[in-house]
């Protein structure tokens, strides 16, 4: 019998497991490595310059050394620079994680659309393109974050996260009043998912938080094929680019489909 794919997700830290999550979900039978760059977190505070050089290398390094089926950067912030680089550089396959602005305007009904992500992925040309092509009429709001996705993973690292914090963040992507206020929030960072629960319950009114974990998941299934029996060989692997020792593997188990990452 043939051994399981390789799947490697890559992220700054922790978010990606929300994207790794629904792939698990859609492919037991793979083997999982997951990846945080924790050595180089946030990526959000690093320039565009300082991420390209990071992490191609680095994606390089980790290919070289895991022989992964296929590689999905779990990153907004490092997906809408480095995806060409990477594909011009390796050949494995690659999948991105982008901004889901296509679907959030499309589904939106006040047509008010709040684009909430690190203030690198707002700023992004790639992201002010999905929006020229994508906007079908709505309005949207760039809503750059500079602490959430560090709340996130406090508040996964088990540390107590105040309310107040959490919502200094989110207020930004309420606007309008009435039939014009925002109903639609694109979560375009992977951070963001760990915290769905407080961010329903901080936001002013009720709007549809768009994730586009799902969506990655079944591309990454149609890329890699028909899946192959689910196996007791399959595996889970976690690795801190700061080498710190971690006590997470516990309560990361969930991401991995209840396996213990090694
Ligand atoms: N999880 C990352 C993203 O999707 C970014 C967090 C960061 O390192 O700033 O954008």
């Amino acid at each position: 019998m043939s051994s399981p794919p390789t799947i490697l997700v890559f992220d700054s830290g922790l978010g990606g497991l929300t994207v790794l999550r629904e792939i698990v979900h859609a492919r037991p039978d793979a083997n999982y490595v997951y990846v945080a760059d924790d050595a180089f977190f946030p990526y959000g505070h690093h320039s565009e310059e300082q991420i390209i050089a990071r992490v191609v290398p680095l994606v390089g390094e980790l290919v070289a050394r895991h022989a992964p089926a296929l590689v999905v950067i779990a990153c907004n912030t490092a997906s809408t620079l480095v995806m060409s680089h990477l594909r011009s550089a390796y050949s494995v396959p690659f999948v991105g994680t982008v901004p889901a602005i296509k679907p959030a305007c499309a589904s939106s009904k006040t047509k008010r659309v709040s684009v909430l992500g690190t203030k690198g992925t707002v700023n992004r040309e790639y992201t002010r393109r999905l929006i020229d092509d994508f906007a079908q009429g709505c309005e949207v709001t760039l809503v750059g974050s500079a602490e959430l996705a560090s709340l996130a993973e406090s508040a996964l690292s088990g540390n107590d996260v105040c309310d107040e914090d959490i919502t200094a963040e989110l207020a930004p992507c309420f606007v309008g009043s009435g039939e014009n206020r925002t109903d639609t929030v694109v979560l375009a960072c992977t951070h963001y998912p760990l915290l769905l629960d407080r961010l329903t319950r901080l936001a002013p009114w009720p709007v549809d938080w768009i994730d586009p974990a799902a969506a990655i998941a079944r591309r990454v299934s149609e890329l890699l094929g028909s899946p192959g029996r689910e196996s007791d060989e399959a595996r889970a692997k976690i690795i801190f680019t700061s080498r710190r020792p971690h006590t997470l593997s516990q309560a990361l188990m969930p991401f991995f489909g209840g396996r213990v990452p090694a």
